[in-house]
Order: C-alpha cells, then sequence, then structure tokens
C-alpha cells in the first residue's frame, strides 16, 4: 500500500516541534499552535542567516530552478516509517500517527535548502528500492546502506549517518541464543527486512537456520516480542531505539558489515540533484543540524509519547 503524505512540514511541526520545520514553514508552526521559544529562535536565526546572505537565498533559487524532480517545484522522497530512530510514526496527543526521525527532519532541511516543496511517499523497504528503480521518486531516505548491490538502480549521497548492524532476541532467550552458532540451526527463526542488507547478513552468517523475511522492521520486533521469531538482524540504533519502549529486546552481539552507514539514494543519473543533496548534508553536518535531527529523533522515539507499532491499515497498534 502507498500513501501519500502531502504537508509534512505541518504534520512534523504539530507532531514533533521538530526544529526541521524552519524558514517558512516557522510560519506553519505557528499557524498550528505550536509557537515554542525554539520555533521563534529559528525563524530569528532563519532571517538573521537571510540578512547575511546574499548568498543565503540566491544560489537556492538558482538551484531550484535548474534541479530536475519528477514534479516540478517538488522533491518527492521515498521512505518505509518503521525504522527509528530514523524515521517512524510518533503518535500525538490524540492517537494520531505523524512522520517523524532525523531522516524525515533531513528530507525537509534538504527541501528547504533546495527551495523544494517535500513531498513524502510511504511505502515498505523493498517499495524504497523500487521507488527509486523506476525512476518515480527523487530520493530515498530510509536508513540506506550504500551497498554497491544497488549501484546500478541508484546513485548514493554521502553519507550523513553512522550506524552498525546486530543481532536481537528477547531476554527470556538470551542465554540460549548467544552465539552465530546457536541461532545457525533449522529449528531457529531468524528475521530480517525483505530486500534490506541485513537479509544479505541473515543468509551470509546464518544459512541454515529458518529465515523469515517480513516487509516492516516493527513486524519483526512485533515477532520477536510474541515468541513467534527466535532472533533477527536488525540495524544497532534502530534495535536499540525500539528497545527503549520494549525493554524484553535484547541485543545479542554486534555483526560485522562493511558499509557501515547510511546514505541518500538518489534518482540515478540526476548529477545535478545528486550534487545539490550532498551540498545539503554538508552543510546540515556542519550547522549542527544533523546533529540536532538525531538528538529529537532518539528523544521522541523513546518514553511514551511514541508507540511504534501500527497494524496493517496504519492504526496504531495498542
Ligand atoms: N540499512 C539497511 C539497508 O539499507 C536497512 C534499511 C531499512 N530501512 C528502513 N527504513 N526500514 O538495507
Amino acid at each position: 500500500m502507498k500513501k501519500k503524505i502531502l504537508a509534512l512540514g505541518i504534520t512534523m511541526c504539530m507532531a514533533a516541534s521538530l526544529a526541521a520545520c524552519g524558514g517558512s514553514s516557522s510560519e506553519t508552526a505557528s499557524e498550528a499552535g505550536t509557537t515554542t521559544a525554539e520555533a521563534k529562535t529559528e525563524a530569528a536565526s532563519q532571517s538573521e542567516a537571510e540578512d547575511k546572505g546574499e548568498e543565503a537565498s540566491a544560489p537556492e533559487e538558482t538551484a531550484a530552478a535548474e534541479l530536475q524532480t519528477v514534479a516540478a517545484g517538488k522533491l518527492t522522497v521515498a521512505t518505509s516509517p518503521d525504522f527509528a530512530p530514523y524515521e517512524f510514526y510518533a503518535i500525538g496527543e490524540d492517537g494520531t500517527p505523524a512522520l517523524a526521525g532525523f531522516d524525515m527532519a533531513l528530507a525537509q532541511y534538504i527541501a528547504d535548502d533546495l527551495g523544494l516543496e517535500l513531498e513524502v511517499v510511504t511505502v515498505d523497504f523493498d517499495g524504497v528500492l523500487s521507488e527509486l528503480q523506476t525512476k518515480s521518486v527523487d530520493l530515498g531516505m530510509a536508513g540506506l546502506s550504500p551497498d554497491p548491490k544497488r549501484e546500478g538502480i541508484m546513485d548514493f549521497s554521502d553519507l550523513y549517518y553512522i550506524g552498525g548492524q546486530s543481532l536481537v532476541t528477547v531476554k527470556a532467550n538470551a542465554d540460549t541464543y548467544n552465539s552465530f552458532e546457536s541461532i545457525n540451526k533449522p529449528e531457529v527463526s531468524v528475521g530480517a527486512q525483505i530486500g534490506s542488507i541485513q537479509m544479505d547478513l541473515a543468509t551470509a552468517n546464518s544459512p541454515d537456520a529458518d529465515i523469515v523475511a517480513l516487509p516492516k522492521v516493527t513486524d519483526i520486533i512485533a515477532e520477536l516480542l510474541a515468541g513467534k521469531m527466535d532472533a533477527a538482524y536488525i540495524e544497532t540504533d534502530v534495535a536499540k531505539s525500539y528497545q527503549k519502549n520494549y525493554p524484553e529486546l535484547e541485543i545479542i552481539m554486534e555483526v560485522p558489515y562493511d558499509q557501515e552507514g547510511s546514505a541518500i539514494g538518489v534518482c540515478k543519473g540526476n548529477e545535478g540533484l545528486l550534487a545539490a543533496v550532498n551540498a545539503s548534508i554538508a552543510k546540515a553536518i556542519e550547522d549542527g543540524s544533523m546533529e540536532k535531527f538525531i538528538a529529537e529523533a532518539n528523544e521522541l522515539a523513546s518514553g511514551e509519547k511514541y508507540e511504534g507499532l501500527l497494524d496493517g491499515n496504519g492504526q496504531v497498534q495498542q
């Protein structure tokens, strides 16, 4: 199922007062009734930046005019929001799930920086890969590992985040499943997300296990918690994030993988967009925004504000 989330800026400001909603969306923040000190500071620093620079606004306009995107004036980004703190649903006070996470904050930052309107398309992770392959979107932002096997269907930006890989089980099984050997048996079910590099890690490290491929990481977490799955390969920071809400989860060990870090998947051959995205990433890292997005996403993805699991209809699972 494919859902288009329009006006992401508004949703995000309402859900999280994420500082990603700077610039023009600081108005959105006040419209949405969330004119916090943070939003005001954002607005102030934004206009300061504008004051300082002819440089600040002029290149943005030029960039937007020159950039080729699938929909004129828009930056269309595919994501798979089952991956806290990268991208996930934050549950608002009224119970409504809204997209959040540092990939989403970075997406908004890049769109603002390039003078484009952000449009996010939510699909399962294998859908992010196929949206890029069919050139239906401009970018894939989903904690994507720059796996050389994917180079035929997308270009990769520079890395914007460094993470690692883990093998995960539940506390009750932590003594039984404590090594690759203990897991590599036909009677042991080992999960990984369809299309992900974790699936490669599962086949490489647990070839004799019963490997279970599921479309969403949240499905994998749910199966582990329900005792229907014994272990799973999950990105370390994602496992740690879900562990905050579901302390029964246990990280068995780190799993070696040689493509550490996340990059943005860019529609293949769009050199101009790739260069612009890399410039925006460098700027977000340099001006401290990236660090802020990560801290905010981690904060939001923990505690009672966040439920994390949605049922098949996209409703919050209780
Ligand atoms: N880093 C892994 C990969 O590129 C997993 C990414 C999964 N992302 C997600 N949003 N579920 O294959």
